[in-house]
């Protein structure tokens, strides 16, 4: 009832934030159509251009510029957030348990070599930071609820019916701390995907932080990239302390519940100039 009031101006905020990155896309939209009738190339042949194909086909899909911008808003908003959130409990993570993160640096710092960026070509031999990844989205993952679903006829689940038209969210954040399927599921252990088949790619359903099924996450591919590379990047080129006056037990280890599940206080680390070699 109280919705149409905005009484914690969520609504009025992501208006403006939402208008600010439209005009952004709207910019880019029109610097590629520009470059496009200049030199009549298709530009850089990217999803924007692929986009801008599709829309100028005699008609053929409906696709216009509004269409392509909110397009590209719903592709950044759902990237983002998702991203960085897992970044910052991976790195929480790591400042918690000590012993993991020298795991990590070891394994960086033999197979990449310290103080150098991490390379697309590298993440398969980083067996240990991927673990380390995998059991960061098993105990936070960024979309706990994943996006919600509705019943299409009456359906039988175990003992119970779901109604048709009900809506159904599905739990991935207790799911990835059931204790009938994992040991200890509320300490980090990234050993625990060591010798193991569970991955997150949908097909096993204890652990799916990109949902499953039809509507699984598109950008699954490029995460499951960007990731190793940040976070690989990250603690190999610099060694990190908590701030000023900050032990461990002080780093808050609590979530923060919305549609992405995010810290409900930031990570605040300091990244420390590694010394040369
Ligand atoms: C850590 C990274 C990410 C996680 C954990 C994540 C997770 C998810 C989840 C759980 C869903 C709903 C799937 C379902 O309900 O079955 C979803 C949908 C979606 N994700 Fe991601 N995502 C991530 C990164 C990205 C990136 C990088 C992009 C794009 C660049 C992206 C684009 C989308 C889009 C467009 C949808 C909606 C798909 C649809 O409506 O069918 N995601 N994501």
């Amino acid at each position: 009832m109280l919705k149409v009031f905005d009484l914690q101006g969520i609504r009025r905020r992501s208006v403006v934030s939402v208008r600010k990155v439209l005009t952004i896309f709207r910019r880019f939209v029109g610097e590629r159509l520009k470059l496009r009738e200049g030199s009549g190339s298709i530009g850089n042949d990217d999803v924007l251009d692929a986009l801008l194909n599709i829309s100028l086909e005699d008609g053929k899909i409906e696709m216009d510029k509004d269409e392509i911008e909110h397009l590209l808003l719903n592709i950044f908003v759902a990237g983002t957030d998702t991203s960085t959130y897992t970044l910052e409990w991976a790195m929480a993570e790591l400042m918690h348990n000590p012993e993991i993160m020298s795991k990590v640096q070891n394994e960086l710092e033999q197979v990449v070599g310290k103080g150098i960026s991490v390379e697309e070509t590298d993440i398969a031999k980083l067996p240990y930071m991927q673990a380390v990844i995998k059991e960061t989205f098993r105990v936070h993952p960024p979309v706990p609820l994943l996006l919600p679903r509705k019943a299409e006829t009456d359906v039988e689940i175990g003992d119970y019916i779901i109604p048709k038209d009900a809506q159904v969210l599905v739990n991935a954040w207790v799911i990835g701390r059931d204790p009938s399927k994992w040991e200890n599921p509320n300490v980090f252990v990234p050993e625990r995907f060591f010798n193991s088949e569970i991955d997150f790619k949908g097909q096993h359903f204890e652990l799916i932080p990109f949902g499953s099924g039809r509507r699984i996450c598109p950008g699954l591919p490029l995460a499951i990239r960007m990731l190793p590379l940040m976070l690989g990047s990250l603690v190999n080129c610099f060694d990190w302390r908590l701030e000023d006056g900050l032990n461990v037990d002080d780093l808050n280890k609590e979530d923060e519940y919305g549609i992405t599940l995010e810290k409900s206080q930031p990570v605040r680390i300091v990244p420390i100039k590694l010394s040369k070699q």
